[in-house]
């Protein structure tokens, strides 16, 4: 903790913190010390583990996670042996968890590991910063977590618990409350027990400081919380203007053949490299996807009518996908060269790595009937 130092909590302030808040690391660790979970990834300093856990929990709940991290070190258990897997062992077995550039990225910081760190993982924020997928925040948990580090971090949970303790009135991520959160997040990172606060702050976002309806009386922070003291704690964190997003619209096509249906593998590289879809075309300006099914039957040679299954809504960060979806009896489809496609059952299907609008283009498949 740095020399104690009074002034209102929400001005900008130099790195100091107003003397109460040295009680927020003990209060903290008192509160882990009674109600921490057990988690799997809790039990080790293995930086392998520990970035493999920093990794998929990033936008994912520990729920959904804990399988699959189980699974993960049961085919990977070292990085060197997830270093020399194929790509697309790695997205296959990620199938399910979303957010799939984080399986690439996986992959790419493997083999760096491997090839430029010599097999151990770098100990310092910046170093780990060099790892794709891995942004000053996980690096700092990654240091923290796996070597001690006094290394703050700002995930989610914890830009939302700073922003009601110091009842920040700025929309969170604004350059000025950024930098503003990061140096409250390293003024508050003790020295000594840095993996357990680093825990610590973990859990209360994920089981206090909740989003909606956060349970400040069960709150280790209740005395020291501004938002709280204002009445604030609903309103904050501050909501960020949403800007328009652009529609895209396409057809997805759920080509039957004898009870089994086409799927194809997106190519490595850019949106969604490696994951599994359903064939689909983008629809020009003014084209309706009644249009366009008349004339891809042609093409197709269709071996029936196409049967319409409904529309599928995806956000993705820069867009808005508006998706059509058909079922078409065909007897063949053409390979495109280097293209990996198959005939699936839909059992098959849910095991599929497929992508978030194509599994709900599946769900629908799959509710609709034969
Ligand atoms: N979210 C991100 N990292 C976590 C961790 N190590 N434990 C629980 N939730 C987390």
């Amino acid at each position: 903790m740095r020399a104690p130092h009074r002034g209102a909590p929400t001005e900008i302030m130099d790195d100091s913190l107003p003397f109460e808040y040295c009680q927020v690391a003990p209060l903290l660790l008192a509160w882990y010390g009674r109600e921490g979970r057990e988690l799997p990834w809790r039990q080790t300093r293995d930086p392998y583990r520990i970035w493999l856990s920093e990794i998929m929990l990033q936008q994912t709940t520990v729920t959904a996670v804990i399988g699959y991290y189980q699974r993960f070190l049961g085919s990977f258990p070292t990085v060197e042996q997830l270093a020399a897997a194929p790509l697309a062992a790695v997205i296959d077995l990620w199938a399910g968890l979303g957010y799939y550039a984080r399986a690439r990225n996986l992959h790419a910081a493997a083999i760096m590991v491997v090839e430029e760190f010599a097999g151990s993982f770098p100990d310092t924020v910046e170093e780990l910063q060099r790892l794709p997928g891995v942004g000053r925040s996980t690096a700092g948990a990654i240091a923290a977590l796996a070597f001690d580090k006094q290394a703050p971090i700002l995930d989610g949970n914890v830009r939302r618990i700073l922003c009601r303790l110091f009842a920040l009135q700025q929309p969170p991520r604004s350059s000025a409350a950024e930098k503003q959160l990061w140096r409250w997040a390293e003024a508050l990172t003790p020295e000594a027990q840095v993996h357990d606060y680093t825990q610590a702050i973990m859990d209360l976002g994920a089981t206090i400081c909740l989003p909606r309806k956060p349970l400040c009386t069960a709150c280790p922070l209740r005395e020291l919380c501004q938002a709280r003291r204002f009445g604030l704690e609903q309103q904050l964190p501050l909501k960020q203007k949403s800007k328009p997003v652009p529609v895209r619209r396409e057809l997805a096509l759920l080509l039957e053949n004898a009870g089994r249906y086409l799927a194809r593998r997106r190519p490595a590289s850019g949106l969604l490299g490696g994951l599994w879809e359903f064939p689909s075309y983008s629809l020009a300006e003014g084209q309706t996807a009644a249009e366009r099914i008349v004339l891809l039957a042609g093409e197709l040679a269709a071996a029936g009518e196409p049967v319409e299954l409904g529309t599928i809504q995806h956000i993705y960060s820069h867009f808005r996908l508006e998706l059509k979806l058909y079922r078409l009896p065909v007897s063949v489809f053409p390979q495109v060269a280097e293209v990996e496609q198959e005939w699936f059952s839909k059992v098959e299907l849910t095991q599929l790595a497929l992508h978030g609008a194509h599994k709900k283009a599946l769900d629908k498949l799959l509710n609709f009937g034969d």
